[in-house]
């Protein structure tokens, strides 16, 4: 792929600022319609099932927008499920999509990885969860504060899934420019606290039945 944005919506790459920028896709298209939807993520749901966690586990999905993930983990019965999006309008689809019994065993978070507030107070994470969120993070700084945020939040012993772009995928995603990862490049920015588990490349097939190449890692937390 070339310079090819991930949804086909055409848009130039804007100004950057993401909270309006991300509410305004979730307004704008279905759920169902978007160039990230999943109707069974099936690429996460293998890694989570590797990491082998007791129900009442701390998983944490950053950037969740309004994933079919969080039903799918639900229904698996983990009970202790915080999500995040910097979104607001993103997390009320997905709230509106889990019955109110689920939205017992979930907590929201509206706030910004790169800059973040509320989740300065997320501690003892059992599993960091990111599906194409990382790769919008072009500057340095983004991406350090994303990282540090990142260890502050994990706890030893704990996982992290990051499924980003991979280098022969797109370069660009709703309108934005991103950043592409392979899984040596992840294992750099983690260091050497975090152990490479798995990985693989997966092809996502987009809800307009075009493609994207993802790179999906599962880090195991040691130190
Ligand atoms: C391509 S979507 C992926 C959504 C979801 N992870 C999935 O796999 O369906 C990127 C998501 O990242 C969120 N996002 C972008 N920048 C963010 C930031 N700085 N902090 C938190 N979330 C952010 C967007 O609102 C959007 O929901």
């Amino acid at each position: 792929m070339s310079d090819s944005c991930c949804c086909n919506c055409g848009e130039e790459t804007p100004s950057y600022d993401f909270k309006s920028h991300w509410d305004k896709a979730y307004v704008k298209t279905p759920i169902d319609k978007l160039g990230w939807y999943e109707d069974n993520p099936e690429a996460s749901l293998k890694l989570i099932s590797a990491c082998n966690l007791p129900k009442d586990a701390l998983i944490f999905n950053a950037g969740a927008g309004a994933t079919t993930l969080i039903g799918e983990v639900l229904k698996k019965g983990y009970t202790n499920i915080v999500v995040n999006d910097i979104s607001e309008k993103a997390l009320n689809e997905l709230k509106l999509n889990l019955s109110a019994n689920n939205q017992n065993n979930v907590r929201f978070i509206v706030d910004d990885l790169t800059n973040p507030v509320s989740l300065l107070n997320l501690k003892n994470v059992d599993l960091w969860h990111d599906r194409a969120v990382l790769h919008f993070f072009t500057t340095q700084q983004q991406q350090n504060a994303y990282f540090d945020l990142l260890r502050n939040a994990v706890k030893v012993g704990g996982y992290v899934i990051l499924a980003e772009f991979n280098l022969e995928g797109a370069k660009k995603c709703s309108g934005l420019e991103v950043f592409n990862y392979n899984e040596k490049m992840l294992q750099e920015r983690l260091g050497t606290d975090f152990e490479l588990v798995e990985f693989f490349n997966y092809t996502y097939i987009q809800p307009s039945g075009n493609t994207r190449e993802y790179v999906y890692t599962l880090f195991k937390r040691v130190a």
